[in-house]
């Protein structure tokens, strides 16, 4: 599969670096002159976690601020697991962050999955981490609006897909937001809104994206986290690894 066209240093190795060279190849080298950026991809550091909070709370400024991380959850996140943590920095503007990808592993129980995001965290944000843990939970992805529809956020996942598989973890597994249930809040369920995105009646500017990566849209989360915009609704939703070999 061809990605989009963006030009990029990668500060990644082994399978992560090789997954990422695949997915971002440029369909053609006119097409990679177009829109060459200079966006550097590589493991979350505590120096910027300051800027990594600043962008997760602007992204979903709808949301409850307890809701999201604090700062010292995501220092503590970045520290358990740096291999599993990513952000982008804009090379060309200082090294600005303008994207960031979040995850734990957790041993999640798919029996009794509602479940809030605060919930996940844990202890300190890592209470229900272990490397042990067969699950990558992604607890957040946010892409600057000014660099949106670039192919940083489809970067980002294939990230975290390379490590669920050099991790050998079973997949990934997050409460994905709905932004466009808002505009359908009073004519219809969250799960009716979810089978219309699914089936393709809708389109959802996260769920899609998300479906359109491989991941299974499984069913509404009430109470995921504080928003008033879609009645604090979330959606659960899977990517299955492929190549997983349960021990
Ligand atoms: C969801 C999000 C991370 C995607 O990041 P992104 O860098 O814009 O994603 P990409 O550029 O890789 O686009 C992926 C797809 O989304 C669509 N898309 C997203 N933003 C777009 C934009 N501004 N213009 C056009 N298409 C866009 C396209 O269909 C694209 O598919 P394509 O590669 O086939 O063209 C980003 O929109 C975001 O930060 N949203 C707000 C936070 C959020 O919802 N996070 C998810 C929490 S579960």
């Amino acid at each position: 599969m061809l990605g989009p066209a963006v030009a990029q240093r990668v500060h990644l190795g082994g399978d992560t670096a090789e997954q990422l060279k695949r997915v971002s190849e440029p369909a053609s080298e006119q097409q990679a002159n177009e829109i060459m950026t200079n966006l550097v991809y590589t493991n979350l550091t505590v120096e910027r976690i300051e800027d990594a909070h600043r962008l997760e709370h602007n992204t979903f400024d709808t949301v409850a601020t307890e809701d999201l991380y604090a700062v010292d959850e995501m220092v503590n996140v970045a520290r358990a697991f740096p291999d599993g943590n990513f952000m982008v920095l804009d090379r060309d503007d200082d090294d600005k962050l303008i994207g960031l990808g979040m995850g734990i592993l957790i041993d999640f129980d798919f029996d009794h999955s509602d479940h809030g995001l605060t919930e996940v965290h844990g202890e300190g944000g890592v209470g229900n981490h272990s490397m042990d843990n067969p699950w990558y939970y992604g607890t957040t992805i946010a892409v600057d609006p000014a660099y949106r529809g670039q192919g940083v956020g489809r970067q980002l996942y294939a990230l975290r897909k390379g490590c669920v598989t050099k991790h050998n973890k079973a997949g990934i597994v997050a409460g994905g937001v709905l932004p466009g249930y808002r505009d359908h809040i009073k004519t219809m369920t969250a799960d009716e809104y979810i089978e219309k995105v699914k089936a393709g009646e809708l389109y959802d500017p996260t769920l899609s994206f998300q479906i359109s990566e491989g991941f299974r849209a499984v069913q509404a989360i009430p109470n995921y986290m504080r928003d008033e915009t879609v009645d604090s609704y979330a959606v659960l939703i899977v990517w299955d690894n492929p190549d997983y070999k349960p021990s």
